[in-house]
């Protein structure tokens, strides 16, 4: 275990294995759909990878990235850095996100892309902060890989000021750990 981290909530095999569920849920509802998955970067990537390749059917990638607006009142707007590529006029989308917690950046996202004329629209959150959610946003996720409390996780694909993004498992990192 990294020596920064204090406590591991998800092991990389209580990943893997609903993973393996979350593919086959997916599989139901897509398979005959060729769909969008979009990646939304960074923090999805890992996840992303690992979902895409427990679809088993036609897909299509797409990766967008986006930034909050900084600032003290949050409007829900974002700034999209990288949009997709291709037309999603007519298309079945799925969200892939790392986590959903205020929920305010997948709103903006999904008003987004619901303008583009898509087929549907769907979330698939590889986590749910369900106490994290701002007021006034009614926002959730379609599928959901694990709901966690209200607690600051890194691994797997999520960061603490762009580290640990690359640790196999998902965990706490000990208070210490944010001192600069
Ligand atoms: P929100 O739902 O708009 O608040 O934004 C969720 C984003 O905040 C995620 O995509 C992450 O980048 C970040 N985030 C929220 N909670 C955590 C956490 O516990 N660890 C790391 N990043 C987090
Ligand atoms: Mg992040």
């Amino acid at each position: 275990m990294h020596k920064n981290i204090q406590e591991i909530l998800l092991s990389e095999e209580q990943i893997r294995n609903r993973i393996r569920e979350l593919g086959v849920e997916l599989l139901r509802d897509y398979g005959d759909k060729n769909p969008v998955f979009i990646c939304i970067l960074k923090g999805a990537v890992v996840f992303y990878a690992d979902m895409i390749r427990a679809f088993d059917a036609h897909c299509e990638m797409e990766f967008m990235q986006i930034s909050s607006y900084q600032g003290t009142q949050s409007t829900g707007s974002v700034m999209i850095l990288q949009d997709v590529k291709q037309d999603l006029a007519g298309r079945h989308v799925v969200i892939l996100e790392d986590i959903l917690d205020t929920g305010r950046s997948l709103q903006a996202v999904c008003k987004y892309l619901e303008a583009k004329g898509v087929a549907s629209l769907k979330i698939c959150a590889f986590l749910d902060k369900p106490e994290g959610r701002a007021p006034g946003i009614t926002l959730e996720a379609d599928y959901v890989g694990f709901p966690i409390p209200n607690a600051f996780v890194v691994g797997y694909g999520l960061d603490y000021d762009e580290a640990y993004r690359n640790l196999p498992y998902l965990g706490i990192l000990k208070p210490e750990a944010y001192a600069k």
